[in-house]
């Protein structure tokens, strides 16, 4: 049955078949910063925001979405530039092959707008639904730091 949905402030209406995962709609609506790693909610690599939380949307069914809003990473950066947690990835230095990258920032970026001020526990819990090959996540975590102390200083949104 046909739905509507939000996807980074656009409305959507669409008729997926029953089984469609959200991961496969938002690809096939041109949100590939959305990538597909195991398919099993182990890596993280497909998060998204759904109502502001991070979820795994490879284990979600499209359907599930109705009425409620998306956020990709393609949404995250303003018209003019990065977001501040994508450029302290920039500048730290926190992306290698970048397959993990667009899950990791959405999930730093749900961490930071409810704990704005988190220790690196803090960032090592809320990134451990997303794994990442090539770093080691220290270079990850100085980012989400990083980005933190520049949002402090009222650097971003
Ligand atoms: S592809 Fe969804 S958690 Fe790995
Ligand atoms: S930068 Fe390659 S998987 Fe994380």
């Amino acid at each position: 049955m046909a739905f509507t949905f939000t996807v980074n402030g656009r409305d959507h209406l669409v008729d997926p078949p029953g089984e469609t995962r959200l991961l496969d709609m938002l690809r096939g609506l041109g949100y590939t910063g959305v990538k597909e790693g195991c398919s099993s909610g182990e890596c993280g690599a497909c998060t998204v925001l759904l109502d502001g939380e991070p979820v795994c949307s490879c284990l979600i069914f499209a359907h599930q979405a109705r009425a409620r809003e998306v956020t990709t990473i393609e949404g995250v950066a303003g018209d003019e530039r990065l977001h501040p947690i994508q450029q302290a990835f920039i500048d730290v230095g926190a992306v290698q092959c970048g397959f993990c990258t667009p899950g990791v920032i959405l999930s730093s970026l749900a961490l930071l707008r409810c704990n704005p001020d988190p220790s690196e526990k803090d960032v090592r819990e809320a990134l451990s639904g997303n794994l990442c090959r090539c770093t080691g996540y220290v270079k990850i975590v100085e980012a989400v730091l990083e980005a933190a102390k520049r949002l402090k200083k009222g650097g971003g949104r």
